[in-house]
């Protein structure tokens, strides 16, 4: 008996996310979820694919509450393409909210679906140039990031250690960069690194599942989040429609012209 795969794209009512699933719309095989925190805004999406032709179907889906990201049954694919991109000052206000939406928010869809993920799952989690280790300016704080002993819980531990330091308007002299932006840099630097340790810990535990997790780099896409971006948004969809649909790909970097890039490497290649 063949089993019905199912796709799931997390704040996909516009930009990079709605394009996502537009190419899975063209080529997935299988059920598409569309997912929005906003109800109104995920139906009105659903409703300007179907004029295209296109049938996901919709979930409300806000990564930031635990009942809403309890909802999920089963997924085949998984996108974490959400974003909190809070760089107004004051860097002690936003940055929780950042680390809480970006970081915690994917690894609670993650720890909610990891389990119900079926052999051969994909799971891509959108992150960004600004997710390159080394745009962290302080070696020591990167060092923490590199340390061969890290673990999932350690990079909880890092991702509140910064909100700590931001709120005690010491994360610039803590190494973790300069103010608001420092903020989106880490949530992202921290994201890249769970994505790598998830396909870790899925390679040790459970490697017949044949999972694979890797993160991406969109682009400079002109979206809601960047207004002088240079990319359309179909092309930012790209390297995460390649990872899943093309790939098989485990624990890489891929930026958004598909190029794998070393997120250890001392150079943080061009943004577009
Ligand atoms: N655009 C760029 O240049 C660029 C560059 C590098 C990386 N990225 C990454 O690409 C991803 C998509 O960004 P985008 O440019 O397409 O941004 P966007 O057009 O602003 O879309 C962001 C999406 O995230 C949703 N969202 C925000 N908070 C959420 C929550 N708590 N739960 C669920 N969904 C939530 C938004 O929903 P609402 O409509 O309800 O707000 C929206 O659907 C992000 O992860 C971003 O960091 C973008």
């Amino acid at each position: 008996m063949s089993v019905q795969k199912i796709a799931v794209v997390t704040g996909a009512n516009k930009g990079i996310g709605y394009e996502i699933i537009k190419g899975l719309c063209e080529k997935y095989q299988g059920t598409i979820y569309l997912t929005a925190r906003n109800e109104q805004k995920g139906k009105d999406a659903v409703k300007e694919l179907e004029k295209l032709g296109y049938h996901p179907k919709f979930h409300q889906l806000d990564i930031s509450q635990q009942a809403s990201v309890d909802t999920f049954k089963q997924t085949h694919l998984c996108m974490n393409n959400f974003q909190k991109n809070a760089t107004e000052p004051p860097l002690a206000e936003i940055a929780e909210k950042t680390i809480d939406v970006n970081y915690f928010g994917t690894l609670r869809v993650c720890e909610a679906l990891f389990p119900l993920l079926r052999r051969n799952a994909k799971v891509v989690n959108v992150s960004s140039s600004a997710g390159h280790l080394y745009r962290i300016p302080s070696a020591t704080v990167r060092a923490k990031f590199t340390d061969p002993n890290i673990t999932i819980s350690t990079v909880n531990e890092l991702m509140k250690r910064f909100v700590k330091d931001a709120k005690e308007n010491k994360a610039e002299s803590e190494g973790w960069g300069p103010a608001p932006y420092c903020a989106y840099i880490v949530s992202k630097v921290g994201l890249c690194a769970l994505t790598f340790l998830q396909q870790k810990q899925f390679d040790i535990e459970t490697p017949s599942r044949n999972i694979a997790i890797n993160a991406t780099h969109p682009g400079v896409v002109k979206t809601d989040l960047n207004s002088s971006g240079v990319l359309t948004p179909e092309q930012g969809a790209r390297s995460t429609l390649y990872v899943v649909l093309e790939t098989n790909f485990k624990g890489k970097y891929i930026w958004w012209n598909c190029e794998v890039v070393d997120w250890y490497g001392e150079r943080t290649p061009p943004r577009t």
